[in-house]
């Protein structure tokens, strides 16, 4: 019997963890730049806008072999922990990549029988002796909000905090997939006047669904985008998340059917079933309603996009993949860049690359 989950008291966390995250967020900043990476709240326009040409510059860079041996030597070497002890394809492989393509050497768990856990370790410890050894943690874990508690772990107890990016935490937020879903948006739309302004439906699972949650706070920096949120009873987008839609003025609009929103979104964003996080069984077969079909595309808006953070299983429907308004390949993609990117941005060799990095921009 595996003795995870050896429970200690960290003074301090329980008041922290209570305070608005206005007040919690600089402990996650160092020297006016950004060091652990938790939740969406933390990126504003200007972060974006900088990270997004910076994600562009290293993907021209690395088409070279001049260009990506010059990135590699420009920050290793380095070494990164990637601990994902829950299920994940393309987020640890994305930033397995991104780290690659960075010069940083990795190490991984992603199961905890075989680390020290077994032993009664608790998971705070683990992560404390990761930073013993490594520059950067990336951190995918079933539960919602260990990111933030062990990047202030590190940053109040630890005399060798390193920067902590969250790769998704339970049912919570997907801050890194927020970011590369919105690089796919801006790119998708840059014929047509960027993200403002356009119509964004979430389709699936919003209640448990940790990127519709982080995606809609990125929303508050693109003036003039309404949400359509499609979803089965009981699994409508939390209240949290329409306080904030209501407070930050975005206008949403909730549905019951895929129908509904079909014809009038700029971007359709389709989203599985999280059943992982069932606990009472709640995931039913009305389910399928929302699923794309072939059928669904005619009504579509010739120039919208359809996206999803992946994976998926019926939701799409495989003989979607070709239409042209399929990002979700290209989108998953865009992860190992943007990733790529914060991972400079954390390392501060964003100014480098824009300026030294331009004589291999192809
Ligand atoms: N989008 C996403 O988080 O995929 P994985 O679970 O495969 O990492």
């Amino acid at each position: 019997m595996p003795k995870y989950g050896f429970r200690q008291h960290f003074e301090g966390w329980e008041e922290f963890k209570k305070r608005p995250i206005g007040e919690r967020l600089p402990v996650f900043f160092k020297d006016g730049r950004i060091f652990d990476v938790l939740f969406s709240q933390q990126f504003d326009r200007t972060f974006l806008d900088s990270l997004y040409d910076l994600t562009n510059r290293i993907r021209r860079i690395a088409k070279s072999r001049e260009g990506a041996r010059w990135l590699h030597d420009l920050h290793g070497p380095r070494r990164a922990m990637l601990y994902f002890v829950q299920p994940s394809t393309r987020t640890f492989l994305s930033f397995l990549n991104a780290c690659h393509i960075l010069g940083f050497y990795t190490s991984e768990i992603r199961d905890p029988q075989t680390s020290s856990e077994i032993k009664g370790e608790s998971p705070e410890d683990s992560i404390r002796t990761f930073s013993s050894y490594v520059d950067l943690i990336v951190m995918r874990h079933p539960q919602a909000g260990f990111a933030e508690k062990t990047a202030w772990l590190l940053n109040i107890y630890s005399d060798r905090p390193v920067p902590l990016i969250n790769a998704g935490s339970g049912s919570d937020q997907h801050p890194t997939q927020a970011l590369l879903d919105v690089y796919t948006l801006q790119r998708s739309f840059e014929q047509r006047g960027g993200i403002e302004g356009k119509v964004i439906a979430l389709v699936g699972d919003l209640k448990r669904g940790r990127t519709a949650r982080s995606l809609s706070y990125l929303m508050k920096n693109y003036p003039g985008v309404k949400l359509l949120y499609a979803a089965p009873p009981g699994f409508q987008i939390g209240e949290d998340i329409k306080e904030f839609l209501s407070g930050q003025n975005i206008p949403f609009e909730e549905h019951d059917s895929l129908a509904s929103v079909l014809s009038t979104a700029d971007a359709i964003y389709m989203t599985r079933i999280q059943d992982e996080h069932d606990e009472r069984g709640e995931s039913q077969s009305q389910y399928e309603e929302f699923c794309l079909r072939k059928q669904d595309l005619a009504r579509m808006k010739s120039d919208a996009i359809i996206m999803h953070p992946l994976p998926r299983r019926g939701e799409i429907d495989v003989a979607v993949d070709k239409d042209p308004r399929a990002m979700y390949w290209r989108q998953e993609r865009n992860g190992m860049w943007t990733r790529a990117a914060l991972i400079s941005t954390i390392f501060g060799s964003d100014e480098e690359i824009r300026t030294q990095g331009q004589r291999f921009l192809v």
